[in-house]
This record gives structure tokens, sequence and C-alpha cells, in this order.
């Protein structure tokens, strides 16, 4: 009986080891002008908000803490960011078209009033990601003016 276990768990520490090497490529890209933060004026709450809450799956660029680069949980960090990116991406905002942006910003406002963004997984290793009901306020606030901003833009362009 010792014997198969110790078998068991020396394949499961190589293992363990083995799949360290197959890592995903790190979501490290450039702050370019069609980042939203260049784009507009963000009030500097929300910036502070969208940075520590959202960037690190909807931007090209994601801060990683140690046990992000470990082999499963890399996986799935990796599995959020390209799901997350694929929804939205702070960083290519300007290449959006108004009426994306304006849909987006509806999304932004719902998914952190109904909580659901972040990610219930993310808020959990991330304690500082969580909205207070003040912040949430805020954001339905910005997205709501800044929509009425683009709108009226392109009635005067
Ligand atoms: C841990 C990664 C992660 C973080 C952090 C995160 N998101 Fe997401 N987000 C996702 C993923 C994955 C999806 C796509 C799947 C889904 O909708 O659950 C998504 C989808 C979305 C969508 C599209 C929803 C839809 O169904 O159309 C919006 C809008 C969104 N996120 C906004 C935000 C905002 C705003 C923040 C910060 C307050 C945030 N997210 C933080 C991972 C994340």
């Amino acid at each position: 009986m010792r014997k198969i276990i110790r078998a068991v768990l020396i394949v499961l520490i190589l293992g363990f080891i083995v799949i360290q090497f197959f890592q995903p490529t790190p979501n490290k890209g450039e702050i370019t002008d069609a980042d939203i933060l260049q784009q507009h004026d963000v009030p500097e709450n929300i910036g502070t908000i969208l940075k520590e809450s959202c960037f690190d799956c909807h931007s090209n660029i994601t801060r990683y803490p140690w046990y992000d680069r470990i082999s499963p949980v890399s996986w799935m960090v990796d599995d959020h960011i390209r799901e997350g990116k694929d929804e939205l991406n702070f960083s290519e905002w300007g290449k959006l078209d108004i009426y994306d942006k304006i849909t987006t910003l509806e999304e932004i406002a719902q998914e952190t009033k109904r909580k659901t963004m972040p990610l219930k997984s993310y808020k959990f290793m991330h304690p500082n990601a969580r909205l207070s009901d003040e912040q949430i306020a805020a954001i339905e606030k910005w997205t709501t003016e800044l929509s009425e901003e683009l709108l009226k833009n392109s009635f005067s362009e």
C-alpha cells in the first residue's frame, strides 16, 4: 500500500513539474492611442477602478502575481484573459465605432451592477478588485455621461 501511495505521489509531482514547461504567452502588449484612458478624459476614480478591477482581463496588459505563472492556474488565467478581451478590450477602445462603444458602456454598467464583473474567482484572489456600492454607482454615472458625450459629438461632426 505504502509503495503505491509513494508511486502515485511521485507521478503527481513529476506531472506537476512537467506541466510547468507549458506556459501560455503572457498578455504584455503596449499602451497605444486606442486605449480608453488615452481616448477620453476618464475621471480619476473611474480610471483607478478600471485599472484595479478590469484591466487584468480586459486590456493588452495583465499584471501577473507569482501564482498566476504556475500551471494549471496560468491556463485558467489565460482563458479568462482571452475570453475577456474577446468581449471587451479597453486597450483597443478607440477602434470601436460609436454604436459598439455605447452598447459596451451599457454592458459595463449592467455587469458591475449585477456584480457579475469582475469574475468571482478573480475577486477571491484580488480582494481589492471588489467594487463598493459607491464605486458601482460611480461607474453607472460615468457610462451614462460618456455615452451622452459620444452621441453629442457624433451629431456635431
Ligand atoms: C478575471 C478576469 C476578468 C475580470 C477581472 C473582469 N472581467 Fe469582464 N469578462 C471576463 C470574461 C471571461 C468575460 C466573458 C465571459 C462572460 O461574460 O462571463 C467577460 C465579459 C465582460 C463583459 C461582456 C459581458 C457580455 O456578456 O456581453 C463586460 C461588459 C465586462 N466583462 C466588463 C467588465 C468590467 C467593467 C470589469 C471590471 C469592473 C471586468 N469585466 C472584470 C473576465 C473578466
